[in-house]
């Protein structure tokens, strides 16, 4: 099936306020989707909504569907649905131990067991991520010691290492420098061949650069979608227009 994840007339309100609305929308299989727009436009609510997190939040109201292979993300377990589809935070989240255990502990939650096992996963996913030249002979250091882009890629190797589907990322490179930004897009690029990817970003360069497809929110709305280089060669909309030059957000 060419489209992996389906939103339905998606809506999302938190209390009173309509976060999301009717959103529909297909996200096909190895692509990488990139989601922009302006500032409290609902994206980081759209990837919480997709692995449900929303729904922790006591006064969130959901409805609309959300399909995954065909089948609604109410129908899979909850911890199933986790696996298939991760969350990459906006700041790096490594563990306060080891580089090794960081891997190890994502590892055995998930019953991964044998340090033979393990060792020959982690190596895989730090090799995966482009790190483990870098701390191959640190592996027992603390993740903390590492560089900013170097805890985002242990972290997006931490959330791989349960062999999910989907990766939802939340502005990944807000925080780190041009250099590190580029080995994190360029790490991307690369995971799209083995993962679908849908990347919130505020760097409409980054979404030019690495997305096949960008998507465009205003207040909660799906305002435009398309291949990148006809999205940004020829947008539709006058919002979208606007937008892109820069006259908001
Ligand atoms: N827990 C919450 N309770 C109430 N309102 C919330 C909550 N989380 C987010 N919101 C509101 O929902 C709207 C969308 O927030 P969201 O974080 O999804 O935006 P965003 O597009 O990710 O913004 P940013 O680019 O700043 O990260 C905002 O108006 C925000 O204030
Ligand atoms: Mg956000």
């Amino acid at each position: 099936m060419k489209d992996h994840l389906i939103l339905k007339d998606l809506s999302v309100a938190l209390g009173d306020a309509e976060i999301l609305r009717k959103v529909n929308l297909a996200i096909s299989r190895y692509k990488i989707l990139a989601v922009i727009g302006p500032s409290g436009c609902g994206k980081t609510t759209l990837l919480r909504t997709i692995n449900r997190l929303i729904e922790e939040e006591k006064q969130a109201r959901v409805s609309g569907e959300i399909l995954f292979k065909g089948k609604s993300i109410h129908q899979i377990p909850l911890a199933k649905l986790r696996k298939d589809i991760g969350l990459v935070f906006q700041q790096p989240t490594p563990f306060p131990m080891s580089i090794y255990d960081n891997l190890a502990y994502a590892l055995k939650y998930h019953g991964v067991r044998g340090k033979d096992n393990l060792d020959k996963i982690i190596e895989a996913k730090l090799k995966l991520c482009g790190l483990y030249e870098e701390v191959k002979d640190h592996l027992t250091m603390s993740a903390l010691k590492l560089s900013g882009g170097q805890q985002q890629r242990l972290s997006i190797a931490r959330s791989l290492c349960v062999e999910p589907e989907v990766l939802l990322m939340d502005e990944p490179c807000s925080s780190l420098d041009i250099h590190n930004t580029k080995i994190i897009e360029d790490l991307i690029v690369k995971l799209s061949e083995q993962y679908t990817i849908v990347i919130v970003t505020h760097n409409l360069q980054q979404a030019r650069r690495i997305a096949d497809y960008t998507a465009f929110f205003l207040e909660g709305k799906l305002m435009e979608m398309n291949n990148t280089e006809a999205f940004f060669a020829n947008p539709q909309e006058e919002e979208t227009k606007q937008y892109l030059q820069g006259l908001f957000g």
